[in-house]
Order: C-alpha cells, then sequence, then structure tokens
C-alpha cells in the first residue's frame, strides 16, 4: 500500500483532484473495510487541500452518524432532515453551501465553519452517507470541487459495490 500521496502544489483544485484521485482508487480498491477506507480518504483530501473539517457521516437506522474525519471535534448525530447533511441525504444530491449562516437549519459543529459542501454517496439501496466538506471561508467551494469531490464519492461507490458484490458470491 503506498505510503503517501503526490501532488502539486497549486491552488488550482481541479488539478489536484485530477491528481489524487487514481491514488486513492490504489488506495482504497483492494480494502473491503469500509471504515478504514474513509479514514484514508479523509486524510488524503486532508493533506491534499488543508480544508477546515472533512470526513464522513453513514447512515444508521434513521439517523446520520459521525464517521472517520479529519478536523476540530463534531456533532456526532444528524437527523435525516436537518442542517446541510441532512439535505443532500433527503434530496440525494450535491449541496454547496457559500455561507452557512444563511442555510436554514445548518448545524454550526464549529462557529469557524463559514461555507460547506455535502456529496451523497450511494449503494445499492440508496443513501450510504455523506461526504461532508467546512471551510473556514466563505464562499470556498465551487464546481471544480463538486466534479472533483463527486468523482472521489464516484471511487467509494465503485469500491464499496465491488466488495459487496464479492462478499455475496464467496
Ligand atoms: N454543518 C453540518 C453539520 C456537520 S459539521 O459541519 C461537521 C450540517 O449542517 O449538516
Amino acid at each position: 500500500m503506498a505510503e503517501s500521496v503526490a501532488f502539486s502544489k497549486t491552488a488550482d483544485r481541479s488539478i489536484i483532484y485530477r491528481e489524487i484521485t487514481p491514488q486513492i482508487e490504489a488506495l482504497i480498491a483492494d480494502e473491503s473495510d469500509v471504515i478504514a477506507n474513509l479514514a484514508n480518504v479523509a486524510a488524503v483530501l486532508k493533506e491534499a487541500f488543508g480544508f477546515f473539517w472533512v470526513g464522513f457521516y453513514l447512515k444508521k437506522n434513521d439517523q446520520l452518524v459521525l464517521g472517520p474525519f479529519q478536523g476540530p471535534l463534531a456533532c456526532t448525530r444528524i437527523d435525516f432532515d436537518k442542517g446541510v447533511c441532512g439535505h443532500a441525504y433527503s434530496t440525494a444530491s450535491t449541496v454547496i453551501v457559500s455561507n452557512v449562516d444563511e442555510f436554514p437549519g445548518h448545524i454550526a459543529c464549529s462557529s469557524a465553519a463559514k461555507s460547506e459542501i455535502v456529496v451523497p454517496i450511494m449503494d445499492d439501496d440508496g443513501v450510504f452517507g455523506v461526504l461532508d466538506v467546512d471551510s473556514d471561508r466563505l464562499d470556498d467551494f465551487s464546481d471544480a470541487d463538486r466534479t472533483g469531490l463527486e468523482n472521489i464519492v464516484g471511487v467509494i461507490e465503485r469500491v464499496i459495490r465491488s466488495h459487496t458484490n464479492s462478499d455475496k458470491i464467496e
């Protein structure tokens, strides 16, 4: 397994997304443990972009529950109809919020968080969880982040599916 990821020192996030996505795929493809994989994805995103907070909330019964993350401590449980994460969960689509204070129902885990992007992760049963990235700057996320993070979530979804299917075959 690779011990580190290589990426350009550039402010152009789309270049960095392009560089790290195949490395993330190589990092997680052969590991069947979802939590281990999500932990490494959070670590790579933190290292590559220095995001204020990056991590996962996973569907457990009727709530989203905190999963692997990098950054300050965070709320542990989010109802499906609450916050930006709940909105991404219930609409099954990516949400970008340029100013979290203007988002009705935003859950302020940290007063330093100013903008946010949340990408849903799908499995064969629907939304499996969400990837949540918070910035301490207003309006910090663009379509480049949407595309880059959705591609990374696509990799995660494929790896989850491939191991679920091989578990079924074994
Ligand atoms: N702000 C999120 C809650 C999660 S924390 O940001 C880590 C929300 O409103 O969904």
